[in-house]
């Protein structure tokens, strides 16, 4: 049994994973804090992550570049222009709404249907059942699928030529109703900024509006030519970097799918013109492939081509997963072409190019982007791994089944019980982990119960020291997944955590 979004937010909650964000004064919307476990977790994503964007490609280099950054930026990205979200109001129950989501909500509702048809026919036909036949050729769900087709195209056009007019024409003709009153009188459809701005310097001196970055991409195409001409690098190369970045999200609901501040593992690949759709094909691989050797089931990743592309791309996808809310996105891939290049040359007179000195040639390189939130990834290992079990003797567990190489704590050393030199024996195996591993140190409680708190934190294995231990140096390591046991010697057990836990 896998968790709702509830259970799991009073579980983040419950264990140190995740608080609301100054909780003391009853939090902050869309604003979470991390506890204990959670921050071991993220700073495990962002070096999974690292290792294999950074480490393992000799032409990716990282940067920590600034959250603020020259205003010019953000004029040059488009942002200050063209970020802006679609809102809508309900008149009766005074509700602020993001138009695209409405209509995207009443899309997920048609997806509901077609996935009960294929239940529904898959039950009938049994082992003879060919889904992808039934869902091409079955005239409902065909119908089913033209309807989406046309709704999602009509919302792109409408939004990318700024037709809101249009966009509230939809919503009317769909009859979508406000889902918190039923009432289906809504206002004008209008833009609203993303971007959330304060002043540099004082008042007193001529303030500057400057913004907190909406994306860390921007901190990377401005240093482009920096890093490039430091780090000697030359297309294809891609400059990686994890940070904070803020929006003034409007709905901002289901926890931390989406936040107001929040932080991306983005990449930035630059690519000779021409070779960008070779290099979009192969990130889109290799960034599946990363999400999958996690080893969290492959049916809850999806591919989601964009069909609306936003104002910089010439192609994108989205990695979707299945959040307890359905499939929605966790990751972007963009081929952005020169869009931020040439726009950063335009409004800072400098040259953003690669010299080519095999054929004498000066080009603004071609970028493909790979974009993911980091607290999206947080809660999508939560989705995967949160687990209520039944247990054979009729008790119960709740389990984290978090990959082990993600796991707040790698071990938990558990002294059977609290005397006989059992506490110093287990002091001693401490000394020889402590560097290696995350761990744990619990002696309170009886052993069940030990177990069972580690089970909910997700920690993989958890030693336990015993009179046995004393005599010949052995200790039990109890699995969390199968909570199957065995006995091994200790220096055998850290070989063994190496082999389990190791990135
Ligand atoms: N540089 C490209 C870019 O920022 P995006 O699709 O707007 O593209 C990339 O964002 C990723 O950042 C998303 O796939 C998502 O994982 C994460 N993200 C975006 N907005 C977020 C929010 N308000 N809260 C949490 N994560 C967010």
């Amino acid at each position: 049994e896998g968790g709702s979004l509830k259970n799991i937010v009073s579980h983040c909650k419950e264990y140190g994973f995740i608080y609301p964000s100054s909780d003391i004064y009853d939090g902050l919307a869309a604003t979470y804090d991390y506890g204990p476990n959670g921050s071991e977790l993220k700073n495990n994503i962002k070096e999974y992550w690292w290792q294999a964007m950074v480490r393992m490609h000799e032409n990716i280099v990282g940067i920590d570049a600034a959250i603020f950054m020259h205003p010019t930026t953000w004029k040059a990205s488009g942002h200050v222009d063209a970020f802006n979200d679609p809102l809508i109001d309900n008149k009766d129950s005074k509700k602020r709404y993001r138009a695209d989501v409405l209509v995207e909500e009443y899309i997920a509702k048609i997806e509901g249907k077609i996935a009960k048809e294929v239940t529904k026919a898959a039950k009938r036909f049994g082992d003879s059942f060919d889904e992808a036949q039934f869902v091409s050729t079955n005239p409902r769900v065909v119908g089913y699928k033209e309807k989406i087709e046309s709704i999602e195209n009509r919302l792109g056009t409408a939004l990318g030529s700024g037709d809101l007019a249009d966009v509230k024409a939809l919503i009317e003709e769909l009859e979508i109703a406000d889902p918190v009153s039923g009432s289906k009188n809504w206002t004008d459809v209008r833009q609203f900024n993303l971007m959330f701005s304060t002043e540099m310097g004082s008042l007193a001196d001529g303030a500057d509006k400057i913004y907190l970055r909406p994306e860390t991409a921007q901190g990377i195409f401005v240093n482009y030519l920096n890093v490039q001409k430091t780090a000697r690098m030359k297309p294809p190369f891609g400059i990686a970097q994890i940070g904070k970045a803020f929006r003034n999200e409007i709905i901002a609901r289901q926890f931390i799918f989406r936040m107001r501040e929040f932080e991306q593992m983005e990449m930035q690949f630059f690519v000779k013109p021409g070779d960008e759709m070779k290099w979009y094909e192969h990130w889109k691989q290799k960034r599946i492939n990363w999400h999958k050797a996690l080893g969290m089931k492959e049916e809850n990743y999806r591919f989601h081509d964009h069909i609306n592309l936003a104002h910089y791309a010439n192609a994108a996808a989205d990695i979707e997963f299945n959040f307890p809310m359905g499939f929605k996105e966790l990751e972007g891939i963009h081929s952005r072409t020169d869009f931020d290049l040439k726009a950063h040359e335009e409004h800072s007179g400098k040259k953003l190019q690669f010299f080519d000195q095999n054929t004498n040639e000066s080009y603004v390189p071609y970028v493909i982007e790979t974009s993911i939130g980091l607290d999206r990834m947080f809660l999508a290992i939560m989705s995967a791994a949160y687990t209520e079990e039944k247990l054979d003797d009729g008790s119960e567990r709740t389990v984290l089944k978090i990959p082990p190489a993600l796991a707040p704590n790698k071990v938990a050393i558990l002294p059977l019980v609290n005397k006989d030199g059992l506490p110093e024996k287990a002091e001693e195996i401490l000394n020889e982990i402590r560097f290696d591993f995350s761990f744990q140190y619990d002696a309170k409680d009886a052993i069940g119960r030990r177990y069972r708190r580690q089970d909910a934190i997700g920690t993989p294995y958890c030693v336990t020291i015993d009179h046995q231990t004393l005599e010949d140096n052995t200790v039990t390591i109890r699995e969390r997944d199968s909570m199957s046991q065995e006995r091994v010697s200790v220096p055998e057990l850290i070989q063994k955590l190496h082999d389990k836990v190791d990135m």
